[in-house]
C-alpha cells in the first residue's frame, strides 16, 4: 500500500490528483490536509468522500501543531505540497498572504516533515517530498524570440508577487535538500487547464461569461503567451517525477502547447457558440481593458528532461482538451454557480457538520 498525504487536495489540481490516485486501481490511501479557502472546493471530491481510502482534514499548512499530529497520525511515504495561494491578481492585490502560504507554509512542512521522517542514522527511507512549483518562477521570455525557453537551469527571475513566493519555496525546498538530506523533488509546470479549475483563471471565466452572453475582458493587447496543458497530464506528471525522479532534481512539465491570449479566447467563444448552437456569442463579447501590472509576455516550457529521464510526455492534445473542458463546465453550471455566488464554502458544514469530521 502506498501511503500519499496530499496538501490542497480540495484545490484545482489537487483534487484531479486525488480523484486520479483513487482511480488508478493501485493499493493506493490519501489523506487531503486543505484549509478550505476561497478556492478549496469540497464539491470536487463528492464522489470520493465515503471511500475508506481517502481522509480529509481541514488543516493550515501554516499550522506547525496540527501538521505534526496529521503526519504522526497518518505516517504517509509521501507529501505531495499543492496547497498555495495561486492567483496572480489576487498577489498584486494582497501580496502578504502569498508570502505567508506559499513561503511560510512551506518552511513549516519541511520542517514537520524532517522531525517526522528522519531515522537515528540521519536517512529518511522510502520517503519523498514533492514540491508542485511553477514555470512562472523563471519570469518571462521574450516574444521575438519563439526558440528560447525555460529549462531547469534557467536562472530563476520571479516578476509578480506570487512568482516570487513559488521561486523563494522552491529555494527552501531545495536548502533542506542539500543541507538535511531530505529526500525532495520538485515540478515546475507550464499553465493548468481542466474540470474544476475556479473561474477566476482565464479559460473557466471566458466559458462561464461567454455562456451568459457578458464581456470578455482581454488584459493589454491580448498577445500574452501561455504554454497550456490539460491537467490530467500534469498529475501524470507528477505522480511519476515522486517514483521515478532522480532525489534533489527539479523537473520542469509542459507539453509545447503555446498561445496567445487572444488565440484562446476566440476559440472559446467558437467552441462555445457551437456547442450551445448560439450564433449570438461571438467576437463582439471580447473587451481590451487595462493590462496586469508586471505582466509575463510569454511563458514557454521545455519538457526534454522530463522526457529524457522518464518517458513523460502529454497525452491530451490541447485540440481534445479545450473541448472537454468545455463540456465539462457546460455540463456543471450549477456548480460554476455556486462558487461564483460562495454558495459552496457552506457545503463543508452540510456535509461533514454532521459526521464529526476531521478538523485539526
Ligand atoms: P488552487 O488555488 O485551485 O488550490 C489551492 C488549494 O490550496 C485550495 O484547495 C486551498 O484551499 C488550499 N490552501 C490554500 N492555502 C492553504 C493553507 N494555508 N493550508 C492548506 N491548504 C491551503 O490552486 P491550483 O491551481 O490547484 O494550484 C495547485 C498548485 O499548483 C499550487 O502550488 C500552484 O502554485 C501550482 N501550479 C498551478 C498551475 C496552474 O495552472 N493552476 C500551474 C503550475 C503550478
Ligand atoms: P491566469 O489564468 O490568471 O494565469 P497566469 O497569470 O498564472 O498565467 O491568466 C492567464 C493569462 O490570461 C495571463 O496572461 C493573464 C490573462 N488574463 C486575461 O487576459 N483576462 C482575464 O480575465 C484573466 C483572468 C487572465
Amino acid at each position: 500500500m502506498e501511503s500519499y498525504l496530499v496538501t490542497g487536495g480540495a484545490g484545482f489540481i489537487g483534487s484531479n490528483f486525488v480523484l486520479s490516485l483513487l482511480a488508478s486501481g493501485r493499493d493506493v490511501r490519501v489523506v487531503n490536509v486543505d484549509a478550505l479557502t476561497y478556492a478549496g472546493n469540497l464539491e470536487n471530491l463528492a464522489s470520493v468522500e465515503d471511500d475508506p481510502r481517502y481522509r480529509l482534514y481541514q488543516a493550515d499548512i501554516r499550522d506547525a501543531r496540527a501538521m505534526a499530529e496529521i503526519i504522526a497520525a497518518e505516517n504517509p511515504r509521501y507529501v505531495v505540497n499543492f496547497a498555495a495561494e495561486s492567483h496572480v491578481d489576487r498577489s498584486i492585490e494582497d501580496p502578504g498572504i502569498f508570502e505567508s502560504t506559499n513561503v511560510g507554509g512551506t518552511v513549516n512542512l519541511l520542517n514537520v516533515v524532517k522531525s517526522a521522517w528522519e531515522e537515528p542514522d540521519g536517512g529518511f527511507g522510502e520517503h519523498r517530498y514533492l514540491q508542485v512549483s511553477t514555470d512562472e518562477v523563471y519570469g518571462s521570455l521574450p516574444l521575438d524570440d519563439p526558440s528560447a525557453y525555460f529549462r531547469e537551469t534557467t536562472p530563476l527571475s520571479p516578476h509578480s508577487p506570487y512568482s516570487a513566493s513559488k521561486a523563494s519555496a522552491d529555494f527552501f525546498v531545495r536548502a533542506y535538500g542539500d543541507t538535511f538530506g531530505l529526500p525532495v523533488l520538485i515540478t515546475r509546470c507550464s499553465n493548468n487547464y481542466g474540470p474544476y479549475q475556479f473561474p477566476e483563471k482565464l479559460i473557466p471565466l471566458m466559458i462561464r461569461n461567454a455562456c451568459r452572453h457578458e464581456p470578455l475582458p482581454v488584459y493589454g493587447d491580448g498577445l500574452n503567451v501561455r504554454d497550456w496543458l490539460y491537467v490530467e497530464d500534469h498529475c501524470t506528471a507528477i505522480d511519476l517525477v515522486l517514483h521515478e525522479g532522480r532525489i534533489g532534481e527539479v523537473y520542469n512539465v509542459g507539453g509545447h502547447n503555446e498561445r496567445s491570449n487572444i488565440e484562446i479566447v476566440k476559440t472559446i467563444i467558437r467552441l462555445v457558440s457551437e456547442r450551445l448552437d448560439d450564433p449570438a456569442i461571438d467576437d463582439s463579447l471580447i473587451r481590451f481593458v487595462e493590462d496586469r501590472k508586471g505582466h509575463d509576455r510569454r511563458y514557454g516550457i521545455d519538457p526534454a528532461k522530463i522526457t529524457a529521464e522518464l518517458g513523460w510526455s502529454p497525452e491530451t492534445p490541447f485540440e481534445e482538451g479545450i473541448v472537454r473542458t468545455i463540456d465539462w463546465y457546460l455540463a456543471h453550471a450549477e456548480w460554476v454557480e455556486r462558487v461564483t455566488s460562495g454558495a459552496y464554502q457552506t457545503y463543508y458544514e452540510e456535509m461533514y457538520g454532521h459526521r464529526g469530521a476531521a478538523r485539526a
